[in-house]
C-alpha cells in the first residue's frame, strides 16, 4: 500500500497542475490525454478507460483527483464510447456553444460528435461560453456573455453516483428527471437495469427501479427530518440530508457538514445503493450505508431463470439442467441475462411432450404466476404445465397449483420458511436436460461409493484413522440432506434414555430444565456411528410455558442454519416429556470460558467470538423469510465449539416476527441485565432489543467480568496501583471511548496483548449497540460491517440514561 501511495506522490510531482488550463472554450479545446482540474484540486475532468477493460473504450468522465484507483463519479457519453484518444476532443461548438465531445468510434475513423450538451440555441448558448470542473465535482457550462448563468451542469445529468451538494429530483419546468442508473456491468458504464428515482407521481417517495417498471425499495415518504424508511441514513453525523420542492424542482441532496469528508452514495452493479466514505488512514472507500440491505432484496438481480443465493459469493447462479446465458457478462458482474437451459424443450403441438422437472426446494416463488383454480392435486398441477408449451414451471402446495408461463424472475434461495407453506418450484427440464442431470448426480453417486469402497479397504489397513474420516464423512452427508429438507429427527424416549445413559451426565441446566450429554448410534449406509449430542430436558413442571418453549424453538430452529447457530437434530415429545436434540458443544457456553477461574480466551479468540455471534445475530434478524428476534441474548446462550466458534443457543425465548411487522408486544423475557430499555419500559420491541444485548457482552467480552459486578478501576500511576470507586463498566467505558482513552479498558488479564485498532472499535460498536434510543443502536448488519472494519465507526454520543438502568437491575 505504502508503495502505492509512493507512486502516486511520484506521479503528483510529475504532472505538477499545468498552470492556466482552468477551462475550456472554443479557443482551448480539451484535448487526448489532457485532462482538467477544478481549482482546490479535488476533481479532475477528462477521458477514461474502466478498469480492467482492454478492448479501447473511451468516455469523458469526472473523478477524484486525489484518491488513487480511479474513482469515477460521472460519465458523458455513457452508452457512444470513443475508440481512442489522439484525436479526441472536448470542445465549445463554434456554431451553438454546447459542449461537445468529438473523436473516433468503433462505426467512424474520422471523428464524430459523440456526446453534447445538447442545449437549443434558444436557450442562448454563444460561442464564448466556456466549461469548468468545480470543486464540488459539477462540470459547468457557463454563458459567454454572463458568467454567472450557469447553461448546463453535470449534477443535472447524474449517472450512477451522487455526490454531496448534487441531486434527485425532478426540473418540473422541462420535466427532466435527476435519477441514478447503474452500470450496465463492471466494465461498461452504459444504463443497466437498476434505476433510483423520484415518484413519477409526484410525492417525495424514491423508488429503486428495475428495468424502470418494477418498484424493488421505497425510500419512505419525506417526513421533514428524513425519508421515512431510511433515517440512519440521513440522521447521521457526516451529511445532512434534505428534501426541497419548489414550483421549478423537487430534489433530495446531501450537504456535508465538513467539507473535508469524502463521501459518494452509487446505484451498484448489484443494484444496491451504498455510501461510501473515503478513509485517509487507510486509503480505502468503506461501506456506510446500503439499501436495500439484503443483495437478493434487489428484483430480479440474477436475471431470467436465475437464482439469487444469499449463502454464495457473488450471489447468483443457475438452477440444476440451466447454465449462465452469457460466462463472459457473468465474470463482469452481469448477471441480468440470467440463465438458459442446456437443453432446448421439446414440445410437439400433439401434447405428447417428454419433457419432465427438477425441483428447486424451498424458493421464494417468482412474480407473474397463473393460478389453475380447478386443479386438485400435484400430479394435475405437472399435467396441466406439460400440455401447454409455454408452461416453464409450477408449484403446488397447501392445494393450490400455479403455473408460470415465460420467464421466471426473482428467484430466491431460502433458508427458512414459516412453516406454513413449503414453496418448491418445479422448472421444466426436457427429457435430455433430465437425463445429463440425472448422469452427473449418479457419476456423484459412483464417485462416493468408491469413497466409500477406498474407505472400506482402509478399515482393513489402517483401523483408527479411517473411523474419523469415516466422521467426516457422516457429518458431511448430514449437513447435506440438513441444507436440503432442514429435516428433523423423531426421537423415542427410550432412545433419549439410552443415549443419556439414563440422563446421568449433566452439562448444565436453568429455568427452563437440565441438559445432559448423550450419545446416539446413527445408521448410515449400513454403517452404525457414533455421535456426541447435547439433549435438553424441560421442565415438565414449566407446563403450558415449557411447552410453548418447546414449540418456539422447534419452529424458529428446526428450520434455520448458519455456522453460528447451534444446530438442533431432532427432538422427542412423549406425553409431559419434551426434549429437543442438539450437536454437542465440547466447549460449554462462554460465561464458563470468559469469567472467573474461566480459560481468559485471548484477545483474538474474543474478537472472532463477537464477529460470529454479530453474523449469526445479522442472519437472524435479516437473513430469513421471518426476522427472529433471539431476546435473550447473553454469554450462557452462546456456546463455543471446538475451534472456539460461537454459536447461539437457547431459541426458547424467540419471537418470529412477520416481515411487516417490525415490533411485537412482549412479555419481559430475557435476562436482567442485557435488557433493553424499551422492554423495561414495556414498549413493543425490535431486532433492535437483540443489539442492546449483544452491546452488553461486548462489553463484558472486552472485559472478562460481568457488567453487573461493577467494576473498580485501576490505574497504573508511577507504579502506583489506585483501584477508585465502583462504577457500571459499560458506563465507564463509554466514558473512556469518547475521552479517547480506549487502550485502559481491556481485560487486565490480557496485559496488553489486545489489536488496539479492534478494541476501539468494538468499544465504539458496543456503545452504539447500547443506545437508550433503538433508532440510535445500528442494525446487525452494520454492526457486522462495523466490526470487520469495512465501515467506520464514529465516537458515540454519550450515554445518558444507563445510570437508571444500574439502579433498576
Ligand atoms: C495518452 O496516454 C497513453 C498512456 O499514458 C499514451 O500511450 C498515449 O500516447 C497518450 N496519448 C496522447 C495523445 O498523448
Ligand atoms: C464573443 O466575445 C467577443 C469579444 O468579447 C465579441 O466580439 C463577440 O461578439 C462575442 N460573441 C458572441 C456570440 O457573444
Ligand atoms: C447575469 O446573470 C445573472 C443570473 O442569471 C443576473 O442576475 C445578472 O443580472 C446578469 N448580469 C448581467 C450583467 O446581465
Ligand atoms: C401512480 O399513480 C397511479 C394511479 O394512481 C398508479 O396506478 C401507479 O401505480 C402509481 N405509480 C407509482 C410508481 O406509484
Ligand atoms: C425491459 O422493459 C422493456 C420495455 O419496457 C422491455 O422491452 C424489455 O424486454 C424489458 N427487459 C427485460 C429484460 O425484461
Ligand atoms: C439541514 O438543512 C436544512 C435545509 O437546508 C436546514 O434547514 C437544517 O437546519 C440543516 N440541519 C442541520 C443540522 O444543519
Ligand atoms: C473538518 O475535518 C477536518 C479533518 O477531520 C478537521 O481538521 C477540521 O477541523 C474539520 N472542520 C470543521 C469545521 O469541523
Ligand atoms: C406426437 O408427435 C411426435 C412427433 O411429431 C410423435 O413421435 C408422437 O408419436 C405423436 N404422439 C401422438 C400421441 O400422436
Amino acid at each position: 500500500m505504502s508503495l502505492i501511495i509512493a507512486t502516486f506522490a511520484a506521479l503528483a510531482l510529475c504532472f505538477a497542475p499545468a498552470p492556466g488550463a482552468a477551462a475550456i472554450s472554443a479557443r482551448r479545446p480539451l484535448q487526448g490525454n489532457d485532462t482538467l482540474v477544478s481549482a482546490q484540486g479535488k476533481f479532475e475532468l477528462g477521458l477514461f478507460s474502466p478498469a480492467g477493460s482492454s478492448d479501447g473504450r473511451f468516455y469523458l468522465g469526472i473523478w477524484y483527483k486525489n484518491i488513487p484507483g480511479q474513482t469515477v463519479v460521472w460519465v458523458g457519453n455513457r452508452a457512444t464510447p470513443l475508440s481512442g484518444v489522439a484525436s479526441a476532443e472536448l470542445r465549445v461548438s463554434a456554431d451553438d456553444g454546447n459542449l461537445e465531445l468529438v473523436g473516433p468510434t468503433a462505426a467512424s475513423a474520422s471523428p464524430v460528435v459523440v456526446w453534447s450538451s445538447s442545449l437549443s440555441s434558444s436557450s442562448s448558448p454563444g460561442s464564448n461560453n466556456t466549461a469548468e470542473i468545480r470543486d464540488n465535482g459539477n462540470l459547468v457550462l457557463l454563458d459567454g456573455s454572463n458568467s454567472s448563468n450557469v447553461l448546463w451542469q453535470s449534477f443535472d445529468h447524474p449517472t450512477d453516483t451522487l455526490v454531496p451538494d448534487a441531486w434527485l429530483g425532478e426540473n418540473k419546468l422541462t420535466g427532466e428527471y435527476q435519477v441514478l442508473t447503474s452500470w450496465r456491468n463492471a466494465q461498461d458504464p452504459a444504463p443497466g437495469m437498476f434505476t433510483d428515482t423520484v415518484d413519477p407521481n409526484g410525492t417525495s417517495e424514491f423508488f429503486y427501479m428495475w428495468n424502470q417498471s418494477r418498484t424493488y425499495w421505497r425510500s419512505g415518504v419525506w417526513t421533514g427530518r428524513f425519508f421515512a424508511t431510511m433515517p440512519e441514513a440521513t440522521r447521521n453525523v457526516l451529511f445532512n440530508q434534505t428534501y426541497v420542492e419548489t414550483p421549478a424542482y423537487r430534489r433530495v441532496s446531501n450537504a456535508l457538514y465538513n467539507s473535508t469528508t469524502i463521501t459518494r452514495m452509487v446505484l451498484e452493479l448489484t443494484g444496491q445503493t451504498k455510501q461510501y466514505i473515503w478513509v485517509p488512514a487507510t486509503q480505502n472507500w468503506q461501506l456506510f450505508w446500503a439499501a436495500p440491505t439484503m443483495q437478493c432484496d434487489v428484483y430480479a438481480l440474477c436475471g431470467a431463470f436465475g437464482v439469487c443465493d444469499l449463502s454464495s459469493q457473488p450471489s447468483c447462479r443457475c438452477p440444476p439442467g440451466l447454465a449462465p446465458t452469457s460466462e463472459r457478462d457473468w465474470t463482469v458482474s452481469d448477471w441480468s441475462g440470467g440463465c438458459r437451459r442446456s437443453a432446448p424443450l421439446w414440445c410437439p403441438y400433439n401434447g405428447s411432450t417428454t419433457d419432465g422437472f427438477v425441483v428447486l426446494p424451498n424458493v421464494k416463488l417468482p412474480d407473474d404466476s397463473l393460478a389453475m383454480g380447478a386443479v386438485q392435486s400435484k400430479a394435475e398441477c405437472e399435467s396441466a404445465c406439460q400440455k401447454s408449451c409455454s408452461c416453464e414451471a409450477y408449484t403446488f402446495s397447501t392445494g393450490r397449483c400455479a403455473v408460470w408461463h415465460g420467464e421466471l424472475r426473482n428467484l430466491q434461495q431460502l433458508y427458512t420458511d414459516s412453516g406454513v407453506s413449503r414453496s418448491d418450484v418445479y422448472l421444466r427440464l426436457s427429457a435430455t436436460g433430465l437425463r445429463d442431470l440425472h448422469n452427473t448426480v449418479s457419476k456423484g453417486g459412483r464417485l462416493s461409493w468408491l469413497v466409500l469402497v477406498m474407505t472400506l479397504v482402509g478399515v482393513a489397513a489402517l483401523g483408527a484413522s479411517v473411523i474419523l474420516a469415516w466422521r467426516i464423512l457422516l457429518a458431511r452427508r448430514r449437513r447435506l440432506t440438513n441444507q436440503k429438507g432442514s429435516s428433523l429427527t423423531v426421537y423415542s424416549y427410550g432412545d433419549l434414555h439410552a443415549a443419556t445413559n439414563n440422563f446421568s451426565e449433566r452439562l448444565g441446566g436453568g429455568g427452563f430444565g437440565s441438559v445432559y450429554r448423550g450419545i446416539l448410534k446413527e445408521q448410515k449406509g449400513g454403517k452404525t456411528a457414533q455421535v456426541q449430542v447435547a439433549v435438553k430436558k424441560l421442565e415438565s413442571l414449566g407446563g403450558r410455558q415449557g411447552d410453548k418453549q418447546f414449540r418456539t424453538e422447534v419452529s424458529t430452529l428446526g428450520l434455520i442454519q448458519h455456522v453460528n447457530l447451534v444446530r438442533l437434530l431432532g427432538f422427542c415429545s412423549s406425553g409431559d416429556e419434551k426434549m429437543l436434540v442438539y450437536e454437542y458443544m465440547p466447549r460449554g457456553s462462554l460465561d464458563g470460558y470468559l469469567f472467573d477461574g474461566g480459560a481468559c480466551p485471548s484477545w483474538r479468540d474474543r474478537y472472532c467470538i463477537m464477529i460470529g455471534v454479530a453474523r449469526g445475530l445479522a442472519y437472524l434478524h435479516h437473513g430469513c423469510h421471518e426476522c427472529i428476534i433471539h431476546c435473550d441474548i447473553k454469554p450462557e446462550n452462546i456456546l463455543l465449539d471446538e475451534d472456539m466458534s460461537p454459536r447461539i443457543a437457547d431459541f426458547g425465548m424467540a419471537k418470529l416476527v412477520g416481515r411487516d411487522f417490525s415490533r411485537a408486544l412482549t412479555t419481559m423475557r430475557g435476562t436482567i441485565g442485557y435488557l433493553a430499555p424499551e422492554w423495561i419500559f414495556g414498549q413493543p420491541i425490535s431486532a433492535k432489543a437483540d443489539v442492546y444485548s449483544f452491546g452488553m457482552v461486548l462489553f463484558e467480552l472486552i472485559s472478562g467480568r460481568r457488567n453487573s459486578e461493577g467494576y473498580s478501576e485501576v490505574r497504573h500511576a508511577a507504579g502506583t496501583v489506585r483501584r477508585g470507586s465502583s462504577t457500571f463498566f459499560p458506563v465507564w467505558a463509554a466514558g473512556k471511548v469518547v475521552e479517547g482513552e480506549v487502550g485502559t479498558v481491556a481485560d487486565l488479564r490480557l496485559r496488553g496483548d489486545v489489536m488496539p485498532e479492534e478494541l476501539e472499535r468494538v468499544c465504539k460498536v458496543a456503545c452504539w449497540c447500547i443506545q437508550d434510543e433503538e433508532a440510535q443502536r445500528p442494525t446487525m448488519v452494520q454492526v457486522v460491517q462495523a466490526l470487520e472494519g469495512t465501515v467506520h465507526v464514529h465516537t458515540p454520543p454519550v450515554l445518558r440514561a444507563l445510570q437508571h438502568l444500574v439502579m433498576l437491575t
